[in-house]
Order: structure tokens, then sequence, then C-alpha cells
């Protein structure tokens, strides 16, 4: 029997391949995050970790878990808040969920291209505070979403699910990656992508090449009709160019999920128009966030077991 830390209360079920496996949990219990503190305290006596996006597993965490620790399993698909360097050279394993979360996030990435460019978010907040005098019909003009081109950045599995909705809306879909992938409308060049899109969708990990991938020079190589999407990770984006350009109409609006300094949001994005604003709800249905929590155990267990989980990301 080994001891399981679980950082933060799962949703129903999630903790069930644990139990099965006949481990002990020390669980949080309670929505409240581990301090960076708590955490290393509570690394040191137990054999995995099953964390979440908020934890941050640095070399501290890796060092006070390890030796005894043996699995660090992250219940997201991003892991850019593991050290996976450290924990490679203590010998901890680190995994990830990918596969199970791919249609939920990519319906909230459609949900926010049709939201930012109908400019849902600020007609609602009119409705809703009593602003609105009645139809009119120069109102609320956003831009048509179906038939426009989507240029997709990062095209794993979520960017290919959002891909295959933009089907339904007779969209012309580029993507881009840096190694050719043989499908129709590669774009090996960002910028060319970012020129030619009506729509850019954001689908790659957080890592040193993509942070401030889209900062105020490629801003500027968007057109000024266009909008952007964020559901991978905040730092993706400059916040700072990017509330310039949308104060400036240099691009049409925006719409995001994720944010450089979460949970702050940047009070220039707050103010800034035409703007959709989600609370890192990507992958927030009931059936996905379960069934990443199972992944994210039964990985644990997995690795408690000697046997090498599908979705390791050490080498
Ligand atoms: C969510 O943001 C995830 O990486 O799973």
């Amino acid at each position: 029997m080994a001891r399981v830390l679980v950082t933060r209360r799962l949703p129903d079920g999630g903790t069930d391949p644990l139990h099965r496996a006949g481990h002990q949990i020390a669980a949080r219990g309670d929505d409240t995050p581990f301090t960076h503190d708590e955490l290393c305290a509570a690394a040191a006596d137990v054999d995995a970790i099953v964390c979440l996006l908020t934890d941050r597993i640095d070399t501290e965490v890796i060092a006070a878990g390890a030796p005894r620790l043996k699995v660090v399993a992250n219940v997201a698909v991003g892991y850019d808040n593991v050290d996976v360097a450290a924990a490679t050279s203590a010998g901890v394993a680190v995994c990830n969920t990918p596969g199970v979360l791919d249609e939920t996030t990519a319906d909230l990435a459609f949900l926010l291209i049709l939201a930012a460019a109908r400019l849902a978010s600020g007609a609602e907040a009119d409705l809703r505070d009593g602003r609105w005098r009645g139809w009119g019909i120069t109102q609320y003009l956003g831009r048509d979403v179906h038939g426009a081109t989507l240029g997709i950045v990062g095209y794993g599995r979520i960017g290919q699910a959002v891909g295959r909705r933009a089907g339904g809306f007779d969209m012309r879909v580029l993507h881009h990656t840096r190694h050719d992938t043989g499908s129709p409308g590669w774009r090996g060049d960002l910028d060319e992508l970012l020129a030619e899109s009506d729509v850019v969708s954001l689908h790659v990990p957080l890592s040193d090449e993509t942070r401030h991938l889209i900062d105020a020079t490629r801003l500027r190589i968007m057109k000024p009709s266009a909008v952007l999407v964020n559901t991978a990770r905040g730092p993706v984006v400059d916040e700072d160019a990017l509330a310039a350009a949308l104060e400036e109409g240099r691009i049409f609006a925006a719409g995001l999920d994720v944010y450089e300094r979460e949970p702050e949001v940047h009070p220039r994005l707050l103010a800034a128009p035409r703007t959709v604003l989600l609370p890192h709800i990507g992958s927030a249905s009931q059936a996905t966030r379960r069934r990443m929590a199972q992944l994210a155990c039964e990985s644990a267990n997995a690795v408690l077991a000697g046997e090498r989980p599908p979705n390791l990301v050490t080498p």
C-alpha cells in the first residue's frame, strides 16, 4: 500500500482508482490550495502526488519528496507547473492527462470564437445592466464566423478537434506547426498564418519557445478584423500588447480563457473593448473533469505498480 497526496478535492469518483488499488490517500479535502511550504511539507512522506495545474511542483517540492516520491500526476494536459527536469534527475515520473479533454476544450474554444466574433459579452452586459433600449440595425455588429478563415496555432489533439468543428461552419482552416503535418492548410510560417486568418485560435503548450508567441509585432501582422482566442496558456500572449491592440482597434476582438498571472486578470484587459473573458474553464465539464482526475490517479497507480503509464512526460 502506497501513500498518495491529493492536493485538492477532486470531482466525485475522481479518486476511485486510488481506492481500488488500496492506496492510502492523504487529501486536502477542500478547495484551498496548498501554500508552497505546505506542499513541501506534505510531499515529504508520500509515494505519489496527484496535483493540479495551480500547484507549483518545483525543485523544492521534488527535493522534499525524494527519494520516497515516485510519481507526480498532474490533473491537466499542460504541465508547465511541474519542473520536469528536476523530477527527471530525481527519478520522479511525471504524468499528465492528454486525450480525455480534447473535445471539451475544443467546444470551449469554439464558444469563445463565436462569442468574441459576435460581441456576445458586451451585448449581454448592456442588457443585464439596463443599457439596452431596443433593437437597433447598427447595434452590436460582429463578424461572421461562417465562411471565415480559421488559423489554428499548434495542431495537436485539441487544435485538430477545433479544426473539425470549423468544418461545420464552412470555415477555411489553416494550421501552424514547426514541422510539416502533410495536411492541407499547413503553414510553416506563423506570420503567414496570422496575416491570412480571420480567427486565430491558440493550442500550443507553454514553453520557453511559446512564451509571448503572440506579441506586439505579431498582433500587428493580424488583420484589423481578426479575432484572437486563447484556451492554451496565458503567457503565450503578451497581455499588455493585446490590450493595446484592442484599445487601438488593431484587432477586432479577443476571447480568453487563460491569463498570464492567474487568477489575476490584467486590468487593461478587463477594461479593453470587445473581449470575452472566462475563468480557465476549458476542460470544465462534469464528465471530463472526473475522467481527468481518474486518469491522473490511474497513472500514479501504474508507476507505483512498476508499470509504464502511456502518458508519461518524463523521458
Ligand atoms: C487545462 O488547462 C489543462 O492543461 O488541462
